[in-house]
């Protein structure tokens, strides 16, 4: 299968995954074949696109991270937190933390997984998506670092709560659509401290968590909030989820601007080493994340197309690929079954990933 985006799905195209709308209910089941009325839901939905499953990549396969539905009740969870707490009803944490140590278990018996798919999210529901992503991403830097399951587990709720304060932020201010004044920026930063506050006070936590949720603006020279913390003065569960936290937010598209590709916000993060992140928190990310996921649609440097198929861990640049025709339709296909593996072949060392289309 392969990703492709909302703006180029046709009528008879078949799904590759099962995709979820609003309030998680089953949308498209995997095999089936598009409509026109499907594909004008995905976009009113703003997906950014889906993956479908056609003779170019049929041998292609794109694996969860963790299974589906597991990650929808996380979602769900998430959703019921944050709206029983802005209610001012106390939150039923229970079905969160039983759901995120399921989560876990199911991570922690893969220790090589890698962060390889794009993530297909609505986008009205971007803010429990988006928790949910930042707690997936916090918990594999965390594998990658090398942490032990019961800190996982500490670091994951941190993760999954680290916004948990914004549920205090007057609305104006979240969903204003345009640049804060310098007094709304000041009100928006005490969500970190709100956040930590309220866990501290109506959550069964442990201070890791709560001081992860507390740190996750601060940055790595210290000009971030609420203490302007610099380098090792960041807890590490802080520094962890400020990774996840901006990679995930710069991959979804938001009210403001549109989202980046993987490649371009793995760069961003490359490029704030030492000034926003810390370097080992940084390369712990870029053992496990993969800037060109599986399904991925690429342009070569020798002019040629192909979808990404398989990638090595240990050089997220340099995927297999298979290579495709030039305009990317089926009927046109003049490259069956031949890949390059950028990574093993030594004759390709010229050969780069100048584009990736799928966005
Ligand atoms: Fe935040």
């Amino acid at each position: 299968m392969r990703f492709v985006p909302s703006s180029c799905l046709k009528p008879g195209m078949v799904t590759g995954k099962n995709l979820y709308g609003l309030n998680n209910e089953l949308m498209l089941a995997a095999g089936q074949k598009l409509t026109n009325v499907e594909i004008l839901r995905i976009n009113y939905l703003k997906f950014q696109g889906i993956y479908i499953e056609d003779k170019l990549s049929e041998d292609i396969e794109v694996e969860d991270i963790i299974d589906a539905s597991l990650k929808n009740k996380a979602v769900k969870s998430i959703k019921d937190v944050f709206e029983q707490t802005k209610d001012g009803r106390p939150s039923k944490d229970c079905h969160l933390k039983e759901t995120i140590e399921k989560i876990i278990d199911e991570i922690w018996v893969k220790p090589d997984v890698i962060y390889n798919m794009i993530d297909l999210k609505v986008f009205d529901d971007y803010t429990y998506y988006h928790s949910v992503n930042v707690f997936v991403l916090s918990v594999i830097i965390g594998i990658s670092l090398g942490l032990k399951k019961d800190d996982l587990y500490n670091l994951g709720l941190g993760a999954i709560l680290h916004d948990i304060g914004k549920v205090f932020i007057p609305k104006e201010i979240i969903y204003k659509n345009g640049k804060l004044t310098q007094e709304e920026f000041e009100i928006m930063k005490s969500h970190s401290e709100k956040g930590c506050m309220y866990l501290r006070k109506n959550w069964n936590v442990t201070m890791e968590s709560t001081v992860g949720v507390l740190t996750h603006h601060e940055k790595y020279n210290g000009t971030g909030y609420p203490y302007k913390l610099k380098s090792d003065k960041i807890p590490e569960y802080g520094k962890i989820i400020a990774v996840s936290d901006v990679y995930d937010a710069l991959i979804s598209d938001r009210p403001y601007r549109k989202a980046i590709i993987p490649s371009e916000a793995m760069e961003y993060i490359m490029g704030g080493s030492g000034i926003y992140f810390d370097y080992e928190i940084v390369s712990a990310f870029f053992k496990k994340v993969m800037p060109f996921p599986v399904g991925t649609t690429v342009k070569l440097s020798n002019g040629l197309t192909g979808i990404v198929a398989e990638n090595y861990s240990s050089n997220g640049l340099r995927p297999k690929i298979k290579i495709i025709s030039e305009n990317e339709t089926e009927s046109d296909c003049q490259f069956n079954d031949v890949y390059y593996d950028l990574y093993k072949d030594r004759s390709l060392l010229n050969v780069t990933i100048v584009k990736s289309l799928s966005m």
